[in-house]
């Protein structure tokens, strides 16, 4: 069976998980966002302390993350991945795992453990992952690639709507820092570093809605 992935990348906030998700549902594929599994990651170390005094302790963590599976449930009705057996939600998004978040994401083990998980989770069928490495990493031979970039104050606004709406208490300025400081993580790192794919298609969500973004990408994954 000839399985299609689709591929979008981009920085912090720019829209990835609500269009790729949108995606997903119009061309009833599955969708994957490999930020959620970063995050988990963090979650996890930082609950099982793991990271103690400001610092990752990288062989623990290295020795526990591979006790750590990724799997799918349908129980509430639509499928939902899991880590180790379960689902989770706001907790990942706090801006405590999000400051977290690209240090342990530039772990060479995490990456290694990551990716394959993510080319297992993606057996099933067709897929529509979103990340920083899909289409230069994860799945170079993607059918479609999408890389989004956004004004990073304009990203830091939706985050804060975000946030604002489960209730968080969270500054603008802490925000902003935030998506900036992530930007530079993710971009410098030395493995996998965040950047376009030469075979991208780039789209600039800064001043088009997400219904305008979505046509543009569904009109490129139609044609
Ligand atoms: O998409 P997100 O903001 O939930 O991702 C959280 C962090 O995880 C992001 O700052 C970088 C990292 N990440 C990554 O390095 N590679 C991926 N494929 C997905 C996320």
């Amino acid at each position: 069976m000839k399985t299609t992935v689709i591929a979008v990348d981009g920085f912090a906030s720019t829209g990835k998980s609500t269009l790729s998700k949108r995606l997903a549902k119009a061309l009833d594929f599955t969708y994957i966002d490999t930020g959620y599994m970063y995050r988990a990651v963090s979650y996890f170390a930082l609950t099982t302390h793991l990271i103690q005094d400001n610092i990752i302790q990288e062989e623990a963590l290295e020795a526990a993350l591979s006790e750590t599976s990724f799997s799918w449930s349908t129980a509430s009705g639509s499928k939902q991945m899991l880590f180790n057996g379960k689902a989770y939600g706001d907790e990942l998004r706090t801006l405590e795992v999000s400051s977290w978040v690209s240090r342990i994401a530039q772990l060479g083990f995490v990456r290694e453990h990551l990716v394959e998980q993510q080319r297992l989770l993606s057996q099933l069928g067709s897929v529509v992952m979103d990340g920083r490495d899909i289409g230069t990493v994860v799945f170079t031979n993607a059918d479609y690639k999408f890389f989004l970039i956004a004004d990073p104050k304009v990203r830091a606004q939706r985050r804060l709507d975000e946030l604002q709406a489960k209730g968080e208490e969270v500054l603008f300025e802490e925000i902003l820092k935030n998506v900036v400081d992530r930007d530079h993580q993710d971009s410098t790192r030395t493995i996998s570093p965040l950047r376009r794919a030469k075979d991208a298609i780039e789209i600039d969500t800064t001043s088009f809605s997400v219904d305008e973004v979505f046509e543009q990408m569904m009109s490129v994954v139609k044609a």
